[in-house]
């Protein structure tokens, strides 16, 4: 049994919050589900899950995982089960919205032992999105631990697994090089994954390169946040816009799209600037120039548009793993925060 500080009863919403024994402490508990089966810890206990935004791979994944451990799930969806919910702390209710968040988590509280939300950006100024206002909101309404599934700026379970994955493949992370790749695609993409992903990578000692197009800057204080968590692990973080640069001798190349934080709420000014990098696609002439790179991507992938098929099922591809290694993470983040020794 591993020495590490219990993370019962926390939130999980960003890695930022857990330090790295923290971190590793839940990669090896994964690690021993993975290799040996689990048993109905969760009997007796329930999830309830709520989506602003669709999914496959969360929903699936944390239903199953809260399911197969003996536990009961709930998914509701926004828009279609829940009242609309009210966020604004003391506002007069006489608009759209019938019910305020204050009482729709402390209701779900009553019912279940851990909350997860998915709830991404929507057409805002930055500036108020990056606040994760409907996360922050459950947070502090209710009365059990909250599971990020993804919001505006992070998605910790996703990075979390993404870490077992990279264990798996190379054991020790420290000194390994990470490239984080903006890659073209037609929607503006959310910042979650991107964040996720750099926060990961610098607090397991790696070495980041973060490469996009100008324009395509992570969010600044997420930017100073990896600084200084990678001075602290010792791994190091560079940003790079030519991909070609990026990608030389990285030993994992990590694909993905996001939108302009600058352009963030004007589809048109964004929609502009990202048609002006159609050619931003990960290809296996780009991988060649890696050092022997693992592929990674959180999925949904556009093929051909993102990054060709060759590189996607190619065997140095991670991505289908990486999807899978969400059950087992996750398993063991219930474990870890629900106190199962
Ligand atoms: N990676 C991921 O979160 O996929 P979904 O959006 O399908 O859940």
């Amino acid at each position: 049994m591993s020495n590490a500080p219990s993370i019962a009863g926390r939130d999980v919403v960003t890695l930022d919050t857990f330090s790295e024994e923290e971190i590793r402490a839940v990669i090896e508990r994964a690690r021993g589900l993975k290799a040996d089966g689990y048993s109905s810890t969760m009997r007796g206990r329930s999830l309830a899950m709520v989506f602003f935004d669709p999914s496959l791979r969360t929903r699936a994944s944390f239903a199953i995982a809260f399911s197969t451990l003996g536990g009961t799930v709930i998914d509701l969806v926004a828009g279609r089960d829940l009242w609309q919910l009210e966020m604004r702390e003391g506002a007069v209710m006489d608009d759209l919205a019938d019910e305020h968040v204050r009482d729709a988590a402390r209701v779900l509280s009553e019912y279940a032992d851990v909350i997860a939300i998915r709830a991404l950006a929507r057409e805002g100024d930055w500036a108020q999105e990056r606040r994760d206002r409907v996360i922050v909101s459950f947070q502090k309404h209710a009365q059990v631990p909250i599971f990020n599934m993804e919001s505006v700026l992070d998605h910790p379970c996703q990075a979390w697994g993404d870490a077992l994955t990279l264990e798996e493949e190379f054991g020790e992370l420290r000194g390994r090089k990470l490239t984080l790749a903006w890659t073209y695609h037609p929607k503006a993409r959310p910042l979650a994954v991107p964040h996720g992903v750099s926060t990961m990578a610098c607090k397991l000692g790696m070495d980041l390169t973060v490469c996009h197009p100008e324009g395509y800057t992570l969010d600044a204080r997420v930017q100073q946040s990896l600084q200084h968590t990678a001075a602290h692990s010792g791994g190091s973080v560079r940003t790079v816009s030519s991909l070609e640069e990026a990608v030389s001798g990285a030993d994992v190349v990590y694909g993905a799209s996001w939108g302009s934080i600058d352009r963030h709420g004007n589809a048109e000014r964004e929609a502009a600037l990202r048609g002006k990098h159609k050619d931003r696609r990960l290809t296996t002439q780009l991988m060649s120039a890696t050092n022997g790179a693992r592929f990674m991507h959180a999925m949904p992938i556009r093929r051909n548009v993102e990054v060709d098929d060759a590189v996607v099922d190619a065997p140095g591809s991670l991505v289908v793993r990486q999807a899978g290694n969400r059950l087992h993470i996750q398993r063991a983040l219930f474990q870890e925060v629900l106190g199962v020794q």
